[in-house]
């Protein structure tokens, strides 16, 4: 099943130089391409219709304020499974819950600065192209 899905390279990642290391654990994925690619820094507007269904909860604020706090790199990831795939890859949101080998596990330090956004099912994926790569055909 072949499937895109969006990829954010949080600023943790970014500032801490870990932007090759994280893409080339996807590209060494057997059937997975980058199908696009942007350093970008995020706006309001664009943050908020990203994480607007977490608008109101107590974390919603500090990680608006953590994902705008540098550049990302957002990435359209396109395979097989790749939307479970890069979440696996990724491993769980708290890096002190994430085996060693996933992204978080090896590199994550707290819950906020978890390094990596990947959609979380194809109806998210679909809705967050849209707002970061709305001339996808
Ligand atoms: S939920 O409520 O279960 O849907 O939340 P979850 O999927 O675990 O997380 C949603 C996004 O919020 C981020 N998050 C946090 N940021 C800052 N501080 C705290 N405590 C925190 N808890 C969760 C989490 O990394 C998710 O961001 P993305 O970009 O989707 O990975």
């Amino acid at each position: 099943m072949t499937q895109r899905t969006l990829v954010l390279l949080k600023p943790d990642a970014v500032r801490r130089g870990l932007i090759g290391e994280i893409i080339g654990r996807i590209e060494r994925k057997a059937g997975w391409t980058i199908g696009a690619l942007e350093l970008r820094t995020l706006d309001q507007d664009t943050l908020e219709q990203h994480y607007g269904e977490h608008r109101g909860k107590p974390f919603y604020e500090p990680l608006v304020a953590f994902m705008s706090s540098g550049p990302v790199v957002a990435m359209v990831v396109e395979g097989e499974r790749v939307i479970e795939g890069v979440r696996r890859l990724a491993g769980p949101t708290d890096p002190i819950a994430a085996e060693p080998g996933s992204i978080r596990g090896d590199y994550g330090t707290i819950v906020r600065e978890n390094l990596i956004h990947a959609s979380d099912s194809e109806e998210s994926a679909i809705r967050e192209l849209k707002i970061f790569f709305p001339g996808l055909s």
